[in-house]
């Protein structure tokens, strides 16, 4: 048996597998995000901790004394700050906080970081967190003694050790994601030593050993092993089977992420496509990111009253793009844009544009933020064979048309069940307690495919060229 923990922003969650890869127990408990200022989003550490003790306490009655390893996942890029008696010294300063956008400009303007980490260095990331820091927070900053992920401070309550794995490692700016190591020099650019940093792990390797307090506390054995597990989008690469090149999900969750498996390093920090470590070895991944998918959806039906399953449920067959466009910016954007300051935008409204043609133009908007990844992707040489499509959006039958349409490829949709991070985590752990690798990672059932419907692919051509129109002439007003 493995168990997998998922860190995520609004939960975390734990899945329970056999040895076969079976699914026997799930258990989940909320966290809150803390927004204290404009731009700011935290969350407590100890928090972790309690959710992480919630999802063991409701796994154990399940019987876990055959359990030989746990594998974690968890959202990226936090910085958490430990003094030298590992106290936490200040929130988690969290992946969609944007505080730092000008420390992370400054770093990106030094062309270091660009060739050492092959990614811009993102507002969202770990190392300009710390110079914020340093700058509006000294007296903090004189204490840091050691900066974990999110997921690694769990790691230290439940081994007692430091250490990182290469794929969350990569979201830090810190990382020589070629050579998978840390990067003296990117470290030394943000007053940093490697002494800072945990030691690094691949994520199908073990990490350290669960505590004996902990173990009997749950009735797990003694000398469970941790696995070094993933970040949450390469971990949940890892859980739906996309973990060599060719293949790619597409995740319709809050934000959107199209995630592709790569064979080598290609770097290509210009298209603002992050290219980070896979969480198996010699293996590298490239993701687009967009910020707002689903929630862009909940923001629409909110505003108009309705709930998104409503919205979507009733719109039938695909339709090409009408008048109406939709820019799905509500708090800037990733992949391809790099823009922390542009808003989202509504174009083309018409006395026609009624409910169902604005909720078309908000799948449509997003489809076309998805495709503009997709075009990031391939121009630095990703293809993309196969595409599942996982996350709360791809409920919608009429997105994953809109979607498999724009980019013209057919998307798969497994069967239900969860495939995400915290399968993904398991997998690890699988992996890290037999020595398995890749070849466990296979694909989920699939329970339809879901083909471009050709007679529309000129109409979403044209719909995705007014859309960067559109782009560009929003670019810059705020
Ligand atoms: C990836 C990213 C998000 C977080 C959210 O770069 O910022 O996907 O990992 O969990």
């Amino acid at each position: 048996m493995y168990i997998g923990l998922d860190l995520g922003t609004s939960g975390l969650k734990g899945v329970l597998i056999d040895d076969a890869q079976g699914v026997l127990a799930e258990a989940s408990a909320p966290l809150a995000v803390s927004r204290p200022h404009e731009g700011w989003s935290e969350q407590s550490p100890a928090d972790w901790i309690a959710a992480a003790e919630t999802v063991m306490d409701a796994l154990a009655p399940h019987g876990l004394s055959q359990v030989r390893a746990i594998g974690l996942s968890g959202q990226m890029h936090g910085a958490t700050l430990l003094d030298q008696a590992d106290e936490v010294l200040r929130p988690c300063i969290l992946w969609n906080d944007t505080r730092s956008h000008e420390e992370a400009a400054e770093l990106d303007g030094d062309p270091l970081f660009r060739r050492v980490t092959g990614n811009i260095v993102f507002p969202g990331f770990t190392a300009p967190k710390l110079v914020w820091v340093q700058r509006h927070e000294p007296r903090i900053w004189e204490k840091v003694a050691r900066i974990l992920l999110p997921k690694d401070y769990l790691r230290l309550w439940l081994t007692g050790e430091h250490v990182a794995e290469m794929s969350d490692a990569a979201g830090t700016s810190w990382l020589d994601t070629g050579a998978r190591d840390w990067s003296d020099d990117c470290l030394t650019a943000t007053g940093l030593t490697r002494a800072h940093m945990p030691r690094l792990v691949e994520g199908s390797e073990p990490s350290g050993k669960l505590r004996d307090a902990l173990a009997s506390r749950w009735g797990l054995p003694k000398g469970v092993v941790i696995a070094g597990g993933g970040g949450d989008n390469a971990a949940s690469g890892v859980g739906v089977g996309v973990v060599k090149a060719g293949d790619a999900f597409v995740s319709l969750g809050t934000s959107g992420v199209l995630f592709a498996a790569n064979d080598g390093y290609q770097p290509a920090p210009e298209t603002a496509v992050h290219t980070f470590c896979h969480a198996l070895p010699n293996t590298w991944h490239q993701m687009g990111v967009i910020l707002a998918a689903t929630d862009a959806l909940n923001w629409y039906a909110g505003l108009v009253g309705d709930s998104a399953a409503t919205l979507t449920g009733g719109l039938g067959d695909l339709k090409a793009p009408g008048k109406t466009l939709f820019l799905p910016y509500l708090g800037g954007e990733r992949t391809p844009l790099n823009d922390a300051a542009i808003r989202g935008a509504f174009l083309g409204l018409e006395h026609a544009t009624d409910r169902a043609a604005a909720t078309r133009a908000v799948l449509e908007g997003v489809t076309f933020a998805i495709r503009d990844s997709r075009d990031a992707l391939a121009a630095t040489g990703t293809r993309i064979d196969r595409l599942l499509a996982v996350g709360g959006g791809s409920r919608s039958d009429y997105w994953l048309k809109a979607i498999a349409t724009a980019l013209g490829i057919p998307v798969h949709l497994p069967v239900a069940g969860d495939f995400g991070g915290a399968f993904g985590a398991a997998r690890l752990a699988l992996m890290a307690a037999t020595g398995a690798g890749a070849e466990i990672a296979t694909l989920p059932p699939i329970a339809r495919t879901i083909d471009p419907d050709r007679n529309l692919t000129a109409a979403f051509d044209t719909g995705h060229a007014r859309y960067k129109a559109a782009q560009s002439a929003i670019k810059g007003l705020t």
